[in-house]
């Protein structure tokens, strides 16, 4: 098997620096789609002239966003500053939104230091024109701490709402068989079981998700290079329950551009942003190939297999330093 893998570029600085240079993105700049109306800006999202001049007239039903949650990485001292922060990117999104319209945030809890930063986070949302609407968990298949603790294996997903948002019920069933048994009811004489209780044999997405795989090295979909891959599935069911065909869907932090790719599946158009020109390329690229070749992804090779091909030096780092061999 042909294996071009790629570590994580926030770790390793040299890899970083020898890749920047073939990013189309300078910090300030945009990039829109010549195929479609997509639009990336290589943007600090709190910077709202950068943000006016990403979105223009452009208004989202949908705003699905992914913060980074390390504090420390981000000369954060404290979750209280964090969230300011936050407070700042919800002011900014809730401007561009629709009076219809759906916001979901990933957010984490750091179990190790009092769930921090989801308390503090969920009153700042208090203060804000958004409703609480759910509180959605997502159950990873693998996970961390099964010997000292309970094995770790939940993303917290909040939905928040204003006004009287689209919620497409028709497009909320799971990909989860109506296996289990024990609801019954008696009807008339009759024993109704579980499978008989809605004309579908699936059941009804409810607010935990445990048909969603999390992307590892073995999934299609996974980038090499990236570190906090959100799974397209998910981002399907946001997508397609709280959007329409047409509409613009926001997304401040894109990372591996997974929320633009949904977004190109379902025939929305997708305005995101992320502050690193290596992640606005990444997405790029991500589109690109998946345009091409129907992948979500580079399970085993990564966006920058061609110029690391080209790259004497770089292939020597990555083979003593990683056994990478290309
Ligand atoms: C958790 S990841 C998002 C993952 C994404 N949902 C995905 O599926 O690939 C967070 C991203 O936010 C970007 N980021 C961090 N601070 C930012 C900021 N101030 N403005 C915009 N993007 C930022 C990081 O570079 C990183 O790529």
């Amino acid at each position: 098997m042909v294996n071009f893998p790629l570590p994580r570029l926030d770790k390793d600085p040299t890899i970083y620096k020898s890749l920047l240079k073939y990013c189309r993105l300078q910090p300030g700049e945009i990039w829109s789609d010549p195929l479609a109306k997509h639009r990336i800006g290589c943007i600090e999202c709190t910077d709202k002239d950068s943000v006016a001049k990403l979105i223009g007239d452009a208004r989202f039903s949908l705003a699905v966003h992914d913060p980074p949650y390390n504090i420390i990485a981000f000369k954060m001292q404290d979750s209280n500053s964090f969230v300011d922060w936050c407070r700042e990117w919800i002011t900014i999104t809730d401007y561009y939104m629709l009076k219809d319209s759906s916001l979901y945030i990933w957010l984490g809890a750091d179990q190790k230091k009092h769930f921090e930063p989801f308390a503090e986070f969920i009153i700042m949302m208090k203060d804000t024109d958004f409703k609480s609407r759910s509180f959605i968990t997502m159950r990873n298949q693998r996970g961390y701490g099964t010997q000292k603790n309970w094995m770790s294996i939940r993303q917290e997903l909040l939905y928040y709402i204003k006004g009287n948002p689209k919620f497409n019920t028709s497009n909320v069933y799971t990909n989860i068989s109506k296996v289990v048994k024990g609801y019954y009811k008696e009807i008339n004489g009759k024993v109704t079981e579980n499978i008989e209780r809605s004309r579908s044999d699936k059941i009804r997405a409810g607010n935990v998700w445990i048909d969603i795989q999390q992307v590892f090295h073995l999934k299609e979909e996974n980038v090499n290079g990236c570190f906090a891959q959100k799974p397209v599935a998910a981002l399907d069911r946001i997508v397609k329950v709280s959007s329409g065909e047409g509409d613009y869907v926001l997304d401040f932090f894109s990372h591996s551009g997974t929320t633009l790719i949904s977004c190109e599946k379902n025939n929305r158009n997708c305005y995101t942003v992320d502050i690193d020109p290596i992640y606005c390329e990444i997405s790029i690229r991500r589109l690109e190939r998946y345009r091409q070749t129907g992948l979500l992804g580079w399970q085993n090779s990564n966006p920058f297999e061609n110029e690391i091909k080209a790259d004497k030096r770089l292939q020597k780092y990555l083979n003593e330093k990683y056994n990478i061999k290309y």
